[in-house]
């Protein structure tokens, strides 16, 4: 790849709670796509180099509509249950999965049928500026692979996971992993297809080790794929203490919550996102901040199957890494940017509280809220530092994984004043209505894909 620079205003929130502005900074990309240095305007060589670039058709010069951001980094999120976006939205998480989201993945044994909806999502992600997802695909190692192809062939940072779930008990017998030992060993066959995979050279996809959650996997796949991430030293995805149902379903099998459990299974480390944890205590906080572990906020998805809202803001003040996913499909939207201001609207419910039956004292849990600017972090630098990954600042080290908003496109709802908006109200619109149409430009490792 040939180096280049961007010239234009950076936003990026490098630091939880604060957004830092650069107009007219100077970015430089090196010839693997990572960001070798960022000038100031006022810098020194900033004249010097901006020209130099020029001189090599090297420069992409943003117009004064147009901002740098990182890419978005989506947590959380089935790529099979693409096509139920939006539908299934009226029944409790036990019901959705047995009646709607089983069947759905059972289909993906049918590759042809895979291919045609993982490319639909990738291709549909990447237009709304998410440079990296963190996928559950299915049981099937075949569609697993494909998408992980698929993700390569289109320039997207993915990390896949083949779904494990073997228990017979919660698991229908269409749609469960033929044996604890065909699971596992289908597992240890994506992680070393990824890592050799043709055109994968760079790791731009990751394998995941990805236990379902605990109800759909026995105790003995639990514990045979906390061995294989530590052996492979993988990351690691499920799903924590989410609902109310699923959350008591775990204290009764194994006498304690699902963050301690999975720690004894050995699935708790700096390279594991845990989806949800609605439910977590204070001491499951500490645990999973001890053992370097993630948080993906779905906060759309909570409205629909949680049955609470994630105390985001306590989590943050702990220390905790956590990022935002759009847990597609039991989240209706593809957007991060749209999840971005979910996270803050929910975050405003739960300190509010949403009965009006009950007095203003007694209805909310005071202190919850969360700003626009700690949800853009938790969009880009959070899921960087959930993943453990040089992602989601655009700072030098970091890979180039960006995108240019425009605020000037035609046939959009994103509408700024010059006479008004300073450049923190322009990014706080770009978060509550930019839409693909904005998005004009995206970056993965430097490879422009948009
Ligand atoms: N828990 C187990 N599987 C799922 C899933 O597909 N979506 C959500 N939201 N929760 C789950
Ligand atoms: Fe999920």
């Amino acid at each position: 790849m040939k180096a280049f620079s961007v010239l234009g205003t950076l936003i990026h929130a490098p630091v939880l709670g604060e957004l830092e502005i650069l107009p007219a900074a100077l970015v430089e990309v090196d010839g693997s796509g990572d960001i070798s240095a960022v000038h100031r305007s006022n810098s020194e060589s900033h004249a010097n180099l901006t020209a130099q670039a020029r001189q090599e058709d090297a420069l992409i010069e943003l117009s004064d509509s147009q901002y740098l951001l990182p890419g978005m980094i989506d947590l959380h999120i089935h790529a099979p249950q693409w096509p139920q976006m939006g539908g299934a939205l009226h029944l409790p998480l036990y019901d959705w999965l047995q009646q709607c989201t089983f069947p759905l993945e059972a289909k993906y044994a049918d590759l042809e049928f895979a291919d045609k909806v993982y490319s639909s999502l990738v291709e549909t992600l990447i237009a709304n500026g998410t440079t990296t997802a963190l996928y559950f695909a299915t049981i099937h190692l075949e569609p697993s692979k494909r998408l992980a192809e698929i993700c390569v062939a289109k320039g997207q940072r993915g990390l896949v996971g083949k779904v494990a779930m073997d228990n017979p008990a919660e698991c229908p017998d269409f749609y469960r992993d033929a044996s604890t030992e065909q699971g596992l060993d289908d597992t240890r066959a994506l992680i070393n297809y990824i890592r050799e995979m043709p055109g994968n050279e760079s790791a731009r996809v990751l394998p995941v080790v990805t236990p379902r959650f605990i109800p759909s996997c026995t105790d003995e796949m639990l514990k045979g794929l906390g061995e294989i991430a530590k052996e492979t030293n993988c990351h690691v995805q499920t799903h924590c203490s989410e609902s109310d149902w699923e959350h008591n379903y775990v204290i009764e099998r194994h006498g304690t919550e699902d963050t301690n459990s999975l720690n004894n299974f050995g699935l708790l480390g700096n390279k594991t996102v845990l989806a949800h944890s609605n439910f977590i205590s204070e001491a499951d906080m500490q645990l999973i901040k001890q053992q370097g572990s993630g948080i993906a906020h779905c906060p759309l998805s909570n409205y629909y199957f949680s049955n609470a809202v994630f105390p985001a803001r306590k989590a943050l003040d702990q220390g905790l890494d956590v990022g935002l996913g759009t847990d597609i499909s039991g989240g209706p939207n593809p957007s991060l940017l749209h999840n971005c201001n979910v996270a803050v609207t929910s975050s405003r419910a739960l300190e509010e509280g949403v009965n009006p039956e009950l007095p203003a004292e007694e209805r909310g849990v005071p202190g919850s809220r969360i700003n626009f600017k700690e949800a853009f972090w938790m969009a880009t630098s959070g899921g960087g530092r959930a993943l453990d990954l040089k992602i989601g600042q655009i700072s030098e080290g970091y890979a180039m994984d960006a995108m240019v908003v425009d605020t000037a496109v035609s046939d959009s709802n994103l509408i700024t004043w010059d006479e008004s908006d300073d450049l923190e109200n322009v990014l706080q619109k770009i978060l509550y209505n930019a839409d693909r149409n904005n998005i004009t430009k995206v970056w993965v490792q430097g490879e422009q894909i948009k």
